[in-house]
């Protein structure tokens, strides 16, 4: 596959013509408009969380840097992080970061935790957000921030940045291998995910007592309550049916409800999935992977293994389940819905597209617009569903993956914006490395071109091999630090030694 990069097209049209000619149906405008006359600027109508109502149509995915404190409170570069999404004069944090519920359902052990220790901490970083949006942007009356509340489990790594520690849904005929799961023990029984949902619980009171607008209760990325909703091989009351899949979040939402916890509550989900994807062995070199191609699945189709995934051909998407999981948020009063898809771990290409692999990744198998495209096709269509379904209770819909877009990303996103594709845009990688686009696309209609993410996987790469995250290439602070030199190494094929 011959990639046409993004930066060598010299205007909309050219990046139009491009979309063309790969057959690819999404919005773009010719050009930039600011506020008031940008679809962007506009909150979206009737919609409140805490009493708030977002002041424009930009969103600030969650962006873990997997540097805080083993504590589980926030570290200054946590805090700076934060300040920059203030910065941004996006109306909309969602989330901000993964924050684990309890210490062993940290991702890695520089997670953030939802103790009540770490309440004042918290408070602290969200205010430092606050403070930041307020000095540069005038009121923080129409901001809403929100933390995302989760459970890794596949991907627990509590204690050693280097050593899983899963807890899992059921056991995955392809992931299990992959991600250390050896025992039938690894898997959560019915009376541990009582405990779990007291976790929640209590986390959502942190939250509150922090002071969050709202909880994302995280069902994306192959973290473990997406996991539930795959659950289709699960016995008990938590597996097989929609009705059991999906209980978790029913119990998770009536159990802030009866602690008369009265913060906002929201989900993050990946709509669809794919199976695993590696490294084509045919075609890579030691240090050099090949493009990705799906994990072998002919002895366990039809696939049961995966949410909204077409289980006779498991790299299509499915929405059916997607479509009914939103009706359910909207049924159980959930104002926000966050739409992903897929998993960093085991499908990056289709979560976050990208035309430079992250270390554990795979060259892409695919133009990376097709992976911008389909999420953003798959958001359009839930939200349509939705409209149709329920008209007066629907929560509003944030789309994600706009990064590679790079250049084009405020033309799309206005686009999509307008055209009623989604309710908000969620900006993931390129904060990192350019916090104020969404000022500046609404203030000046105009981008600096040399902040912004190119998608070169330094992020992901960095903390899979045990350093903080944040964009080595571009923000001079992560430029400056000796890790950029470690990571430089590491992906010239020369890893430090342990
Ligand atoms: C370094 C990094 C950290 C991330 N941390 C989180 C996280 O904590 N929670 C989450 O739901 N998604 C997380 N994501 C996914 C992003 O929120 C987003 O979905 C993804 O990057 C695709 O959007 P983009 O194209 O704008 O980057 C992370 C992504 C990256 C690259």
């Amino acid at each position: 596959m011959k990639l046409i990069r993004i930066p060598t097209l010299r205007s909309a049209d050219e990046f139009r013509t491009q979309l063309d000619a790969l057959g690819l149906g999404i919005p773009c405008d010719p050009s930039i408009l600011t506020a008031p006359d940008s679809p962007l600027a506009s909150p979206v109508p009737a919609l409140h969380i805490n009493g708030k109502s977002p002041g424009n149509r930009w969103c600030i995915q969650p962006m873990e840097g997997w540097d805080a404190h083993p504590d589980g409170s926030p570290s200054d570069d946590v805090l700076r992080r934060w300040r920059r999404f203030g910065e941004s004069g996006a109306k909309l944090t969602f989330g901000g970061e993964a924050m684990a519920v309890r210490p062993d359902a940290r991702a890695n052990p520089n997670q953030l935790i939802l103790s009540e220790a770490n309440t004042g901490p918290l408070s602290r970083l969200r205010e430092a957000l606050v403070q930041t949006h307020t000095d540069l942007h005038g009121s923080h009356a129409d901001l809403v921030v929100g933390f995302q509340l989760t459970h890794s489990g596949r991907f627990c790594r509590p204690n050693d940045k280097r050593r899983f520690e899963p807890r899992v849904a059921f056991r995955h005929p392809i992931l299990d291998q992959r991600f250390a799961v050896t025992r039938d023990d690894q898997v959560f029984t019915d009376s541990e995910l009582d405990d779990l949902i007291a976790d929640f619980v209590r986390a959502a009171r942190v939250a509150w007592n922090a002071g969050a607008d709202f909880v994302d209760i995280k069902h994306c990325h192959g973290y473990l309550l997406h996991e539930f909703l795959a659950a289709h091989t699960r016995p008990g009351r938590y597996g097989g049916s929609f009705e059991n899949r999906t209980r978790l979040l029913r119990a998770i939402v009536e159990g802030i409800r009866a602690d008369r916890n009265p913060i906002g509550i929201a989900v993050r989900l990946s709509a669809f999935d794919f199976v695993p994807f590696t490294p084509d062995p045919a075609l890579s070199q030691p240090g050099k992977p090949g493009p990705g191609i799906p994990a072998d699945t002919s002895a366990c189709l039809p696939y049961r293994f995966g949410f909204g995934v077409n289980p006779a051909n498991p790299v299509q998407p499915d929405l059916l389940e997607a479509q009914r999981f939103a009706e359910l948020c909207a049924d159980l009063g959930i104002r926000l819905l966050n739409l992903s898809a897929g998993s960093p771990y085991y499908n990056p290409h289709i979560q976050r597209p990208a035309a430079y692999p992250p270390s554990d990744g795979y060259q892409p198998p695919e133009d990376p617009l097709v992976g911008v495209a389909r999420q953003l096709q798959a958001t359009r269509a839930i939200r349509q569903h939705l409209l149709q379904t329920r008209p007066d209770t629907r929560p509003a819909i944030i789309g994600t993956g706009y990064s590679y877009l790079q250049e084009y990303l405020p033309h799309v996103a206005q686009a999509a914006v307008r055209d009623g594709w989604t309710d908000f845009v969620g900006l993931g990688r390129m904060v990192l490395s350019y916090p104020t686009l969404p000022s500046d696309v609404l203030s000046r209609a105009a981008l600096t071109p040399r902040l912004i993410c190119r998608t070169f996987s330094d992020c992901t790469t960095a903390p899979r091999n045990g350093l903080p995250s944040g964009c080595y290439p571009l923000d001079d602070a992560y430029k400056a630090r000796p890790e950029a030199r470690v990571l430089r190494d590491i992906k010239r094929g020369n890893p430090p030694q342990p």
